[in-house]
């Protein structure tokens, strides 16, 4: 359609997206015999069945029990790549130009792989995406929340050299929201800080928990960007504060429907953010559960908001001064 051809040739850069969420059955299913992997048997054995499956999750913690499944069959350097190549190229399609994406090391080092091991692959799809697809990229890690602290700063300290030589650039924090407040991860965002002056900071705040999480975040973590944050409109005093730093939030909105933080993406309180002058992109998340790439996403946002093409430009453009790449690659984005 015309609108889809205009929506695809906007400049699009994403910052919310978790490369253990690309993974398609497609090569889930391949993974899991190239490494002998037997699935649990609650898991879809099907393509067809897993698809009725994915349809909706009750929640995010439904959601997470078949994506940390889905995890266990990545164990080599070559899946990370394939995992995170087919992204890049999946994504290209649809008119990416820059992507900063998280990954879960705490989801593959209880089976032993390596945080090199996983970010190599990564690297390398990283690589190949600039060198092919003229596509740049930055890579975040995440921390799993619903974790012991001290595992957390354990995994923070193994990655110490990865941020120290810039091959990570920023510090995530995911999986279940509640009941693990930003407020227990002071100490590895502190850490995280002082491996390099440079590093980057964001957690997933505001998507089931409320808007407190989201200023917890910014005060007690220091990030300077909110995933999802969509609960901040519940605090006018957050909202303000988010317009006057220019945060940017990094909406998802075919994943805040499929987990049912809205009812429908019309719920979502993009209208009330572009008048109170709160910055955010729009992105895919998990999109091999949510059923859809960063286009769809901007696809599903104009079928219900109807915006014109200056509305579109200005959502393009803050996404580009969002984002964590120079100058110079911002100036040649806009
Ligand atoms: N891990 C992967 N996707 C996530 C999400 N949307 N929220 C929290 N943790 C996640
Ligand atoms: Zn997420």
């Amino acid at each position: 359609s015309v609108m889809r051809e205009f929506l695809h040739e906007l400049p699009k850069c994403e910052h919310h997206v978790h490369l253990e969420g690309t993974l398609e059955p497609d090569l889930l299913y391949p993974l899991a015999l190239r490494n002998n992997v037997t699935l649990p048997n609650q898991f879809p054995k099907t393509v067809e069945e897993l698809e009725k499956r994915y349809v909706m999750f009750r929640d995010l913690q439904d959601f997470l029990d078949f994506y940390y499944i889905g995890c266990e069959v990545l164990l080599q350097e070559e899946d990370f790549f394939d995992l995170a190549w087919a992204y890049f190229k999946r994504a290209h399609a649809q008119g990416l130009r820059h992507a900063e994406v998280f990954f879960d090391p705490q989801s593959h080092t209880p089976r032993g792989v390596a945080i090199e091991t996983v970010v190599a692959g990564f690297k390398r799809a990283c690589q190949k995406a600039l060198d092919e697809l003229q596509v740049t990229s930055k890579l975040i890690m995440c921390l799993l929340r619903h974790l012991p602290v001290e595992e957390c700063k354990a995994t923070l300290e193994s990655s110490r050299v990865l941020f120290e030589t810039q091959q990570l650039h920023g510090l995530g924090l995911d999986s279940a929201e509640q009941p693990f407040p930003p407020e227990l991860f002071t100490e590895c965002y502190e850490l995280a800080r002082q491996f390099h002056p440079d590093v980057k900071l964001t957690a997933h705040a505001g998507e089931e928990g409320s808007a407190k999480y989201v200023s917890n975040a910014l005060d007690l973590l220091q990030v300077t960007r909110i995933d999802h944050g969509v609960r901040s409109v519940e605090d006018p005093e957050l909202v303000a504060r988010l317009a006057r730093d220019k945060t940017m939030l990094t909406i998802c909105p075919l994943s805040s429907l499929k987990l049912q933080v809205v009812k429908d993406i019309s719920d979502l309180p993009l209208t009330q953010l572009l008048e109170a002058g709160v910055p955010f992109s729009i992105n895919s998340d998990d999109p091999a559960y949510f059923g859809g790439y960063i286009l769809d996403n901007y696809v599903a946002v104009q079928k219900k908001f109807n915006w014109d093409a200056a509305t579109w430009a200005k959502v393009a453009r803050q996404a580009i001064e969002g984002s964590w790449c120079d100058g110079k690659r911002k100036d040649e984005l806009l």
